[in-house]
């Protein structure tokens, strides 16, 4: 695998692969060092957890970095992200991690670069696939399988590529996925039923929370009383089952999808997936610069610890 870019392209065992080398990793027995390894991030969107969490991943594994943004890199002066990727490729830079606004567009600048990987770490209302592959890290921690597990994602599914990227890898893996959301949030591009945040709280174990994406929204506002309608409230977390997770990938918009209190309650793992995100981080960089190297290696670790 050279490209990190949907879930939608990969299956059930390279999802579990990556979860299996992130449980590794984060056993400290399965880091590979990637000395004179030359890692880009390229962020042309705000972002605290995955800019941060893949800049930690990155030298963790021992590899140098290079930041590029949108106020001092050339793309001000009008390069396009496929010159600029292919720029990086001919420096002998080998990761590309890329968040843009745009949707889609790192399927076609990923086509004709041969020794640069690049991983999508949020293309507008595209896809998300770290943040998903942290989410099924972090589920896969909590509940033996994913095979039946009910898991909810609510929120503004339209915009949300974490949404997507989630959907597409639960289904794959066995979950059954239910939708919450105001109508004109819903996506029928995606068929997953849409049911009630009061029928999503009983029957879930995982309910996973969206922010309202509004920097995506052509016309602004929110849909009446949010939280009471379509969040998670003290009532509706008192009718969760007892083994049951709130996910949300951040940031947080406390009293709008989730009433603040919540989010550092017994059944939140907001945090812990911000902690796994780092280990899946390196999982997935591991994987793709190492290749069969790191399978090879992890399965060796393995038999040596159990
Ligand atoms: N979850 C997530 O992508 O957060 P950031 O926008 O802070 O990276």
């Amino acid at each position: 695998m050279q490209h990190l870019l949907s879930m939608n392209h990969l299956t059930k065992q390279e999802i579990e692969n990556f979860i299996k080398t992130a449980r590794t990793i984060e056993c400290d027995r399965g880091t590979l060092p990637m000395e004179q390894t030359f890692a880009s991030n390229i962020f042309l969107e705000p972002s605290t957890r995955t800019k941060n969490s893949f800049y930690i991943a990155e030298r963790r594994l021992g590899m140098d970095i290079l930041d590029l943004n949108g106020v001092d890199s050339s793309v001000t002066k009008g390069e396009t992200l496929e010159d600029t990727l292919k720029t990086l490729e001919a420096l002998g830079v080998q990761l590309a991690v890329v968040r843009q606004p745009e949707t889609g567009i790192l399927q076609q600048a990923a086509q004709g670069l041969s020794s640069l990987s690049i991983i999508n770490a949020g293309d507008g209302t595209g896809e998300h696939p770290t943040q998903s592959l942290l989410d099924l890290y972090t589920i896969s921690k909590e509940f033996p399988s994913f095979e039946n597990l009910r898991v909810t994602i609510a929120g503004d599914i339209k915009h949300s590529r974490v949404a997507r990227s989630n959907a597409y890898a639960l289904e794959k893996l066995g979950a059954k996925v239910s939708f919450v959301a105001p109508v004109p949030w819903r996506d029928e591009s995606i068929s997953t039923d849409y049911i009630t945040m009061d029928e999503a709280c009983v029957q879930s174990d995982v309910v996973m929370l969206l922010r309202i994406q509004h920097e995506r929204h052509v016309i602004g506002g929110q849909q009446g009383d949010y939280l009471q309608e379509f969040g998670l409230t003290k009532q509706r977390e008192q009718r969760m089952k007892d083994d049951a997770i709130i996910l949300h990938p951040a940031p947080v918009n406390r009293g709008v999808e989730i009433e603040s209190s919540l989010v550092e309650c017994r059944k939140s793992r907001i945090f812990d997936q911000m902690a796994n995100g780092v280990v899946m981080r390196m999982a997935i960089i591991q994987t793709l610069l190492k290749g069969e190297l790191a399978y090879e290696y992890k399965n060796y670790q393995q038999q040596t610890i159990s």
